[in-house]
Order: structure tokens, then sequence, then C-alpha cells
């Protein structure tokens, strides 16, 4: 076996497809130490800047007085602490829902909730570009899958009309698309969903906090809070913590709580991580502050990236894909950035497909302008050095 796992490490290095970890140390909400050099931090999903909020913290350190460091049991045996319930019953209200249950990450909730609320004659449509939890939970379900591009609603409905089912149908997707920064057009697909009974089962994780006027994610944007079928959505991006939650009726969470095999054999989260997501929700409730300088941010990035000539894509937001092609490509763009001070890493398969390999930039509300214009000349900079502008 070791010889045949060389040969392919030795293949993914050939190819620029090998991946090392890089031991960093944080220095700020932005900045970070890497081989005793400052970086400014290009690849954070915490879009708020609110992991190192004073509220956060000292909410994550009181829970750490009271509670302990870990529950070390899983929720349904002894594990479950208050706090679940407070936060459960918070961010679904927040988000129009009946019924909140926590995951300890987004990665599991998305393999509980299509693996166990699919079954034998069902049908699972999935975006081409879903992320590889959605992907991973769908190859474990015993639904039969299709796949159909990249948001295209013309492509999904011929799919619908040919596919033919006893049992029930779902649309899987996520709402902003984590490598492309581009979004799920939910009118249509709600309106798929109305035209043929069809469940929608949504990842919002990167919506949340930073869309809508509330925050409350995509679905406040098309208007349709509340209205998915299953809703699934992490604290650990926007609201700066751990964990994630799905949002749905009763009856859909008590099928979870009973059959979800990655909320019933795990330990649960620490309550730190449970009082950190609690106070980042009660922040954006209260406070849209964050969000305007993220979205000014976010704008200034964008412009300035356009205005020489980048193609950013569909994308909007937060996520900025520069699509270089080849992961070798991807690697020297990456390693010119670095050179300049930015903290990234080159996005190659199987993250992306084949030949998209690409630089994955993330603007943070903490981006002072003075990051933001050194960013964007080393990117301009980097860009024309790689042909792409
Ligand atoms: C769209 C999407 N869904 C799910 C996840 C998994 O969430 P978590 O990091 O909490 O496991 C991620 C994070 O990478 C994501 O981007």
């Amino acid at each position: 076996m070791i010889d045949r796992l060389k040969r392919s490490l030795q293949e993914f290095k050939d190819k620029g497809n090998y991946r090392t970890i890089k031991y960093l140390k944080p220095l700020s909400d932005t900045k970070v130490l890497y081989r005793s050099r400052e970086y400014l931090n290009l690849c954070s999903n915490s879009y708020l800047s609110l992991h190192t909020h004073p509220l956060l913290l000292k909410a994550a350190k009181d829970a750490l007085d009271e509670y302990g460091s870990d529950p070390c049991s899983s929720r349904s045996v002894s594990g479950s602490i208050a706090l679940y319930e407070t936060l459960e019953q918070e961010i679904a209200k927040f988000k129009n829902y009946k019924r909140g249950l926590i995951f300890s990450n987004g990665y599991m909730a998305n393999i509980g909730i299509i693996s166990t609320l699919t079954g034998d004659d069902d049908l699972i449509f999935s975006d081409e570009l879903n992320h590889s939890s959605l992907i991973d939970s769908i190859r474990l379900s015993r639904a039969k899958r299709v796949i159909y591009k990249h948001r295209n609603i013309k492509d999904l409905e011929r799919k619908i009309k040919n596919t033919k089912t006893g049992g029930k149908r779902f649309i899987v997707t996520e709402s902003i698309f984590s490598m492309d920064g581009d979004y799920a057009p939910l009118n249509d697909l709600f309106n798929l969903k109305k035209r043929y009974g069809i469940h929608i089962i949504l990842d919002d994780a990167h919506g949340t906090g930073v869309f809508g006027r509330q925050g409350k994610g995509m679905e406040e944007v098309f208007n349709l809070s509340g209205k998915m079928d299953v809703h699934m959505g992490t604290f650990g991006k926007a609201l700066g913590s751990y964990g994630a939650f799905v949002l749905a009726d009763n009856v859909i969470i008590n099928f979870l709580i009973n059959r979800a095999r990655t909320f019933m054999y795990t330990t649960a989260l620490p309550a730190s991580s449970l009082a950190a997501s609690l106070a980042a929700l009660r922040i954006i409730k209260k406070d849209s502050s964050l969000k305007q300088t993220l979205w000014k941010n976010i704008d200034y990035m964008r412009i300035h990236l356009e205005e020489a000539g980048f193609d950013l894509k569909e994308s909007m937001g937060p996520i900025i894909p520069i699509v270089v092609g080849n992961d070798k490509k991807a690697v020297m763009m990456q390693k010119l950035l670095m050179k300049k001070g930015l903290f990234l890493q080159a996005i190659r398969p199987p993250t992306v497909q084949e030949d998209t390999s690409r630089l994955r930039l993330t603007v943070v509300r903490g981006f002072t302008k003075a990051d933001m214009e050194h960013a964007i000349e080393a990117i301009i900079d980097a860009g024309r050095k790689m042909r792409l502008i």
C-alpha cells in the first residue's frame, strides 16, 4: 500500500497538486504570522471579523468557566446543555423556521441531513458545483442522483421532467457557492419546488450573516425566508464561531434527532463554541454596521479588481475567485502573492473542477483601506505577470 500511496503523492507533486499544511499564528483578526513574516489573511471565512470580537470572546470564556472545556459525550447521551436549546430557538426564529438543530459542524450537518432524509426510491438533483460535504452526503444516500449544470434552471427542469421516480424528489444546492462566490437562483428553484412538488435542501453556509437586509442569508434576498424544506447554515464562517445548524419543521428535526448518525454518534460541541455562536447571532441581529462595513470593503475590492481587468465571473459578495487554469499556474500565482505579504492558498482539484484552479480571495470587515490598497496592488501585479489581465 505504501508504495502505491507514494506513487500517487509523487503524481500530485508533478501536477502541482500536492498539499501541505501551513502552520501559522494569528496576530489579529486579519493578520497572521507565518515563518516569521506577517501576512494579510486573504482567505478567512470570518467575513464579519467576529472571531476576535470582545463579546464573543467573553461569552466563550464565561462558558468555559461554567461548563468546562468539553461535554465529553454525545448530545443524545448527556451533552445537550440548555445553551443548545436557546441557540436553536434563536437561530430558527431569526431565519423564520419552526425549529433548529445544532450539529458539530457543517460537514457533519450536511452528511446527516441528506443521508437520513432521502431513501431508496428517491431522486436527488444536485448542482454540479456543490460543496464536497453535499456530494459526500449524496453518495451516502441510497437515493438516485442526477447532477444538473451549475445554476442552470433549464437543464434542471429538463432533468426533472425526464427522470421518473415513485419516491420523493429533492433539489440540493448551496445558496452562495463556496469556491465561485456566485448564487443559486432561489426564486427559480422555489418555482420548480411549487410546480413539481420537489423538496429543497439549501446550504446557506456562506450566505448567513452576509446577505439580506438583516443578514438572514440568501433566502432573505429573494424574499423566501423560512420557505425551504431544510435549511442548513454554519456558525464557523461569518458568525466567527464553530458549529452548524439545520432548520426545518418539527417532524424533520425529530427525525434527524432519531436517525441522523452524525448527530447521534459524536461528542457534543464545547459550550464555549455555543456561547460564542449565540453572542455572534445577537450581535448581527442588533448591529447592522458590521455588515455595512463588510460590504463597503467588498465593493472596494471588487471595483478595483474589475477595473484592472480581472474576470471575476458571476461572483458577488466576499468570495472572489480568480481562475488561473491549471494547478501549477495557480500555485505560481499564489507564490507571487505570498511574496507580497498576502496569505492565501491555490485552490485546486478535487476542491474545484480540473483546469479551473484558482485563487479564492475573501474580503472581511476588518480590512483597512491600506490593507486593501496593498492587496489590490499585489494582485494586479501578479495578474499581469501571469497574463491574466
Ligand atoms: C458550502 C459549505 N457547506 C458546508 C461546509 C462545511 O462547514 P464546516 O466547516 O462547519 O464543516 C462548508 C465549509 O467549508 C461550505 O463551504
